[in-house]
């Protein structure tokens, strides 16, 4: 079975897919780590030294292999994955089960606010200007992600709780 994470940046993507694989016993893969792993180098500093047209080519091309070579898998995708090219076309096609973590503005907010650094599309906007950032940026993406398969509601929920309920879709 093949298990996508689809969702805005700090929707727990990453933490949730790493307990969701364990408890399935499935082959865990975050993608913004696999692309680290592939390039030796930070997401951070894709960015910064080659841009962001060059990190979503290889943001794409690692999708396709990652999909294409793993069976029994949980894949918890950047947030802006399923938004360029056709990786969203590619995720349906390719997974059983995608799921989109949905949280709401104030929420997702007061998460990034907390861990900007390493977020090179959020790092340089002041904290007063992150509420507007993150609604006007959801409302672009969310088209994207409500295409997912499943849509789950996890404000309010801890990460035990949104893997219980991710295991209840499948
Ligand atoms: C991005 C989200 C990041 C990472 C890159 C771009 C985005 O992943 O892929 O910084 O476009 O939203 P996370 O969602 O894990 O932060």
């Amino acid at each position: 079975m093949k298990i996508v994470l689809v969702g805005y940046m700090a929707s727990g993507k990453s933490t949730v897919g790493r307990l969701l694989a364990r408890q399935l016993d499935a082959t865990f893969i975050d993608l913004d780590e696999y692309i680290e792993e592939h390039q030796q180098k930070s997401i951070k500093s894709i960015f910064s030294e080659k841009g962001e047209i060059y990190f979503r080519q290889l943001e794409h091309e690692m999708l396709l292999q990652v999909l294409e070579n793993e069976e029994h898998l949980v894949l918890s995708t950047g947030g802006g994955t399923p938004c360029y090219g056709n990786n969203m076309t590619t995720i349906l096609q390719e997974s059983d089960h995608s799921i989109y973590l949905n949280l709401s503005i104030p929420n997702l907010v007061d998460r990034i606010s907390k861990e900007k650094e390493n977020r090179p599309l959020v790092k340089n906007i002041p904290d007063t200007e992150l509420p507007e950032f993150v609604g006007k940026h959801l409302f672009e993406r969310s088209p994207f992600y409500l295409k997912a398969k499943h849509v789950l509601d996890c404000n309010s929920l801890g990460v035990e709780t949104v893997v219980g309920e991710v295991k209840k879709l499948l």
